[in-house]
């Protein structure tokens, strides 16, 4: 059952959480109740996990007893067309001892990227993607007959907290709609996800989003990264809408890279300055050799090459986004702190 528009007005009070064109309270995964309350304060998120190697983020992710964790892709290394794999490689991390309890106490939400999608680098043309978003809704406990399980994509919206409080988490599809290669004009999204998202934004009055996207948006590309500007319709296009709409409070999340990072850039027609937090590797990064290069490459003040993972609070009388990315036993290895300019919206980074 949805909740009407009306009802979530007059929940506002009570209920600390609601979504209009996103996820309703009734259509949230399992334990999503805990959610409902105070505003969100923190949540924690990671990528890049593989099913059969030691998981250590887990335990310090349940002590920082965060209000969410989420998916930001590659939840397994599933790369299959074979659905009896895929479904057994995802009953192998359900069944990973730390995971199961970090996942009895704290919800579950996410979104995917190509190697649980079903294939490196895949997009569109993946033959299996409605079986294989199936399994990953299952997965993550999304219910049975929501409008996410019907859509061309498994692309959501979650809102927290009461006016003034209110943070919204936008998590994309980068897969199910990606053109292929030979397209001049790759596209990432498919128009479907598009119009969604503009909505999105435009009936937006949260005061903090969260844009969620497995690949990054902002940190710099090198050859063989699947990066946002690698689409440069798509990247221009996910500007004009937010110059449009100026969503307040606006910060970039991805996973995909295999290290953690920081990254800024201007972007848009005003060149307004963006933020993004990368955080990926919870059972592996990239390989001794080239670490040194990515600290090189991506700033050592800016980057982390071990294992990580994100997590994300929010000071509510201030304004700002604290964020750390932590090593494989919680301890913070890299933090920025941003604020968000009264007049204008956006973020200033005002600490690490
Ligand atoms: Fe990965």
């Amino acid at each position: 059952m949805e909740i009407s528009r009306r009802n979530f007005l007059i929940s506002l009070s009570s209920a600390a959480l609601l979504s209009r064109a996103g996820q309703t309270a009734q259509t949230l995964p399992r334990k999503a109740p805990l959610l409902m309350g105070p505003p969100l304060e923190s949540l924690c998120f990671g990528a890049c996990n593989r099913e059969h190697k030691p998981q250590p983020c887990w335990r310090p992710i349940q002590k920082l007893k965060p209000q969410l964790f989420m998916w930001l892709g590659d939840t397994i290394y599933a790369d299959t067309q074979d659905m009896s794999e895929m479904l057994s490689k995802y009953r192998q991390q359900q069944s990973n001892l730390d995971y199961k309890k970090m996942r009895e106490q704290v919800p579950i939400i996410g979104t995917w990227d190509d190697h649980d999608y079903g294939e490196n680098n895949a997009g569109a043309e993946y033959p299996m993607k409605k079986q294989s978003r199936e399994l990953f809704l299952d997965f993550i406990d999304e219910p049975k007959k929501t409008k996410r399980r019907a859509a061309n994509g498994i692309y959501t919206s979650y809102t927290f907290g009461p006016v003034g409080q209110r943070a919204k988490i936008i998590l994309f599809d980068l897969r199910y709609n990606r053109s292929l290669k030979s397209d001049p004009d790759r596209d990432l999204l498919g128009e479907e996800q598009w119009q969604w998202f503009e909505e999105e934004l435009a009936s937006s009055d949260a005061d903090f989003h969260l844009l969620s996207s497995s690949t990054s948006v902002l940190s710099s590309s090198v050859l063989f990264t699947e990066d946002w500007d690698k689409f440069p319709k798509s990247y221009e296009r996910l500007f004009e809408l937010l110059d449009r709409y100026n969503p307040p409070g606006t910060l970039f999340l991805a996973g995909d890279k295999h290290f953690g990072c920081f990254s800024s850039r201007p972007a848009g027609k005003n060149s307004k300055r963006y933020y993004e937090m990368m955080s990926s590797g919870l059972t592996h990064t990239v390989p001794g050799f080239y670490k040194p290069v990515v600290r090189k490459y991506y700033g050592a003040h800016k980057s982390f090459t071990d294992i990580n993972f994100g997590h994300i609070r929010f000071d509510w009388k201030r304004q700002q986004i604290i964020c750390d990315i932590r090593n494989r036993l919680g301890k913070v290895a890299l933090r920025r702190i941003y604020e968000k300019d009264p007049k204008t919206g956006l973020l200033n980074e005002i600490g690490f």
